[in-house]
């Protein structure tokens, strides 16, 4: 069934996405052509969704005192690199109230940010507050002209990107520490993913980036 003002592809209801180009075009009371659900699967297809994250020996993305004291300065370098890089970073509130005022890694470009209030003042012009669902996130970044978006946290963020399978890419700089609580890298998530290991770099005597493709 279609609903008024949410459009559809298979298998994904992607909301509204107030920007896409074409797509608004496409009224509620239309029958929706195989067109759209085309266009959109080919919007979704084209953005490379890169998760980059630090994380323990043992998966988890954030200790019990929630103090980022275990984090090395190669993370911290290759997170500034690709955010540079995409100009398109994808974060979750609670992530952006850990970086901002003074932290957030982009003074220009998209810095998309998953909240249910939005609309709380952002802390520079660049921020988007958004509660749109994945794929609308990913269409609107599309419709700006971005080919890449980097997720850069937290849990409930990255899992929302996997469960809708948009992921294409996951970096991990695994840091040498284990927590016996804290954060894991995602939770919630039913689907399984096949990795395939593209590239081992050594950072420092102990930490160790990984970057896997997520196999689809
Ligand atoms: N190791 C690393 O590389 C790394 C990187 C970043 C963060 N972290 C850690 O991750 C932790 C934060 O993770 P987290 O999972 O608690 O938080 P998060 O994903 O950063 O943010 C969660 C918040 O985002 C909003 N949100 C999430 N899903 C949403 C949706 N579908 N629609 C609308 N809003 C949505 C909600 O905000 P509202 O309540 O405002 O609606 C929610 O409370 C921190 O402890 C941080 O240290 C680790």
């Amino acid at each position: 069934m279609i609903c008024p003002g949410v459009l559809y592809m298979p298998g994904h209801n992607i909301g509204h996405v107030a920007n896409g180009p074409e797509i608004v075009a496409y009224r509620a009371s239309q029958i929706y052509p195989v067109k759209v659900f085309l266009h959109l699967t080919e919007i979704l297809n084209k953005m490379k969704i890169t998760i980059y994250l630090a994380a323990s020996a043992n998966g988890m993305i954030s200790n019990n005192r929630n103090v980022p004291d275990w984090l090395s300065p190669e993370y911290g370098q290759g997170f500034m690199a690709i955010c540079e890089r995409t100009q398109a970073v994808i974060m979750g509130k609670t992530t952006y109230n850990i970086l901002a005022p003074n932290y957030l890694p982009l003074k220009e470009g998209s810095l998309v940010v998953l909240t249910h209030d939005t609309k709380a003042t952002p802390a520079q012009p660049n921020v988007l507050f958004t509660s749109d669902s994945p794929q609308a996130i990913v269409a609107q970044l599309s419709a700006k002209g971005h080919t890449e978006a980097v997720i850069i946290g937290g849990t409930q963020t990255v899992s929302a990107f996997i469960k809708a399978g948009l992921v294409n890419e996951l970096i991990l700089v695994v840091e040498p520490v284990l927590f016996g609580k804290g954060l894991p890298l995602m939770e919630g998530v039913d689907a399984e993913y096949k990795l395939a290991l593209q590239e081992v770099k050594k950072l420092n005597e102990n930490s160790v980036e990984l970057r896997y493709e997520v196999r689809k």
